[in-house]
């Protein structure tokens, strides 16, 4: 059933060059709402923070949804993309859904980078949600500029999301939680082996088929 939280998410803004909503952003964005549903909203997050926003429905989704849960003057959400047009294409969801910059936060840069500050100054991300280029491409076309980087996964269609997992643990607040897109040729079962090695406590909550592909929601949990 659609959470009435986000029964006004109508106004997402597109451009050519950013990815738009589609199945894997709405299966990030229902697990998202389970979570807010179940362990967030007792757990009232301070920080939260989407890497590769695209349009910004997952991050604006997130804000709706703290203010929905009574968090909105606690909880933070950052955005951010490596490409400028998302970063603007988000910004005007934002703007369109009554979003503003307490709640949320949009920010250029590669991965974690533009976080840095915040993570610092709040102990950590207690939500980590990325929806990766996952595709399998050669490795040449991964961070191309524009659309390309909405999807260019390279070898495995991991090359983006590999850089990304070795600071994930240091990266979350204690009980923090990272949710992540993947697809069966990203082996998630590998991944998973790879964030338990890390001390993170890793399943897939969610999964669906869309097109030709199975999706998956990997939920990584760090100890308190
Ligand atoms: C599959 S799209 C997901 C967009 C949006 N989050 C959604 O779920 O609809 C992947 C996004 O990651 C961004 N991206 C690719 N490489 C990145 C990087 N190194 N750092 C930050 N964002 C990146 C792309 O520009 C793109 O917007």
């Amino acid at each position: 059933m659609p959470d009435p939280n986000l029964a006004s998410m109508a106004k997402i803004a597109r451009h050519d060059d950013v990815y738009p909503p589609a199945e894997d952003s709405f299966l990030l964005v229902d697990a998202l709402s389970s979570l807010w549903n179940t362990s967030l909203r007792a757990r009232k997050p301070s920080l939260c923070v989407e890497i590769g926003t695209g349009s910004g429905y997952v991050a604006c989704s997130n804000a709706l949804l703290a203010r929905g849960h009574g968090c909105g003057e606690i909880t933070t959400t950052r955005a951010s993309d490596v490409n400028a047009r998302a970063v603007e294409t988000c910004a005007a969801t934002l703007r369109a859904h009554g979003v503003d910059a307490r709640a949320c936060v949009v920010a250029r840069g590669d991965l974690l980078e533009p976080h840095r500050d915040a993570i610092e100054a709040r102990g950590g991300i207690d939500v980590l949600l990325f929806n990766p280029p996952y595709v399998v491409t050669p490795s040449e076309e991964v961070g191309r500029d524009g659309i390309a980087s909405a999807w260019a996964g390279g070898v495995d269609g991991r090359e983006v999301l590999d850089r990304l997992l070795p600071d994930v643990r240091d990266a979350l607040a204690p009980g923090g939680i990272f949710l992540c897109v993947l697809i069966e040729q990203n082996k998630p079962r590998e991944i998973m082996a790879m964030m338990e090695a890390m001390g993170l406590r890793s399943a897939i909550v969610s999964e669906c088929r869309a097109d030709e592909e199975r999706l998956y929601v990997m939920r990584c949990d760090k100890p308190r």
